[in-house]
């Protein structure tokens, strides 16, 4: 077999068989096909797509590319959230604890911010003392003795996703719903959970801007996940406007730790409840009530001591910026729309992103949110805080943010978007 006869199948518009698929996740991954050559074959995918078989098969392969978890020694069911990346959205932080509180255990693998979207692993890091990179058997301790942990996906996942994702990241080949669902649900199946529920945001501010293409992507998704065993079901959730009244790393986990404390923003609860409850349907405990749990302190005791069992410390200062500038409302009304796009740009640019993978991010940067659509406001007060401890940052953040916000009269019947548009299973 060679790549080029490969990359030509897909680029006339043909489908690849399974012998194909397999030559050349294996090679790649084995450094035997040149990234040039894997660059074409992805832009040939991105342009001719790939049907169901073909995505199931390109699954399969980079599962096989590396290691497999195994939860089966736990004594509890095993389940898992995965978001397709939004801004503000901190949901792991409080879902993670919260559904260990009610009884399952939460293996959570995540990443790091790129572009617009934060990462939950560089929100937890704000934590002083507290470690992303953990060795399985680290993992497994955190696991029996907590019942969730957050960490960063080990070398030995999935490698040829990793090998493929630093590709597409830099030839234009990210957006492609075969390459999406295949690249994220290789990873969820090594993983080793029982259970899956995929949280895909919808809007500006997220991959997918459009209902029909969310959907499109979360079906194949759940479709990949229950061939493999892994009973899997897809929230598609909105992404036109921030999660919460927070983006950047330390501000979100505060914002997170209010939630648990059982306050916090509705929109944040609201998912969070969302997600546990499907979560927790999912792993065959459909009668734990995860309202209680956030209720009665015991989501918050288990916060606590998974932070502290990655070496965190739950009591720690969290870091803040040493600058804040305020933006004021620029009118009377009602607030129709905050762009979330825009706010996840300035918020990256005031230092809670990073550009490339290997940018340090500023854990105090980020947005405060002091009005949301659907609230009334007048002109001059505080709209949003921006938070830097690079200052001449701020005009480069503003940019972002021109045309981000509209408003109506005051007396405008307006009602925000639901949180949840629809569930897929
Ligand atoms: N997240 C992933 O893990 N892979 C993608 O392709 C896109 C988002």
């Amino acid at each position: 077999m060679d790549a080029i006869s490969v990359i030509r199948a897909k680029r006339d518009g043909g489908r690849l068989s399974d012998g194909q698929i397999d030559w050349i996740i294996d090679a790649y991954t084995r450094g035997e096909v040149d990234p040039e050559q894997m660059s074409a074959l992805a832009m040939a995918i991105f342009l001719n797509g790939m049907d169901r078989a073909e995505i199931a098969r390109w699954t399969a392969a980079m599962i096989a590319s590396g290691e497999r978890m195994d939860f089966s020694s736990l004594p509890r069911p095993t389940a898992d959230k995965h978001s397709t990346g939004g801004v503000g959205d901190k949901i792991t932080l409080p879902l993670a604890p919260l559904v260990a509180a009610c009884g399952a255990a939460v293996p959570q693998l995540s990443g790091r911010g790129l572009g617009h979207t934060g990462g939950t692993l560089d929100k937890l890091e704000s934590i002083p003392g507290w470690r992303a990179l953990l060795s399985n058997d680290e993992m497994m301790d955190v696991l029996r003795e907590v019942g969730s942990v957050i960490c960063a996906a080990g070398d030995g996942l999935a490698p040829a996703d990793k090998k493929l994702y630093a590709l597409r990241d830099v030839t234009g080949t990210v957006e492609s719903i075969p390459l999406i669902a295949s690249s994220i649900m290789s990873k969820k199946i090594a993983e080793g959970t029982g259970s899956l529920v995929l949280d895909v945001k919808v809007g500006s501010g997220a991959f997918m801007k459009d209902i029909d293409a969310a959907r499109e992507l979360a079906t194949t998704m759940v479709g990949l996940g229950t061939d493999h065993g892994v009973r899997t079901v897809a929230l598609l959730t909105d992404m036109s406007t921030p999660l919460g009244r927070t983006a950047g790393n330390a501000l979100e986990v505060r914002e997170s730790v209010e939630v648990l404390a059982g306050g916090g923003p509705a929109d944040v609860v609201e998912l969070t409840l969302a997600l546990a409850r499907e979560m927790l349907d999912a792993a065959g405990l459909p009668d734990a009530d995860p309202a209680k749990a956030l209720a009665d302190g015991s989501a918050m005791d288990h916060w606590r001591r998974m932070i502290a069992a990655q070496g965190g410390d739950p009591d720690a200062e969290l870091p803040v910026a040493r600058e804040r500038q305020v933006v004021p409302a620029a009118a009377d009304g009602v607030l129709t729309r905050l762009d979330a796009y825009a706010v996840g740009v300035a918020a990256w640019r005031l230092g809670a992103g990073r550009a490339r993978k290997e940018d340090p991010v500023q854990a105090g940067a980020g947005i405060e949110i002091h009005a949301k659509p659907g609230e009334r406001v007048t002109a001059g007060q505080p709209l949003l805080t921006l938070h830097t401890d690079t200052p001449e940052k701020f005009d480069y953040a503003l940019q972002a943010l021109d045309g981000a916000v509209d408003y109506a009269p005051a007396d405008t019947e307006f009602s925000a978007s639901p949180i949840v548009l629809e569930r897929i299973a």
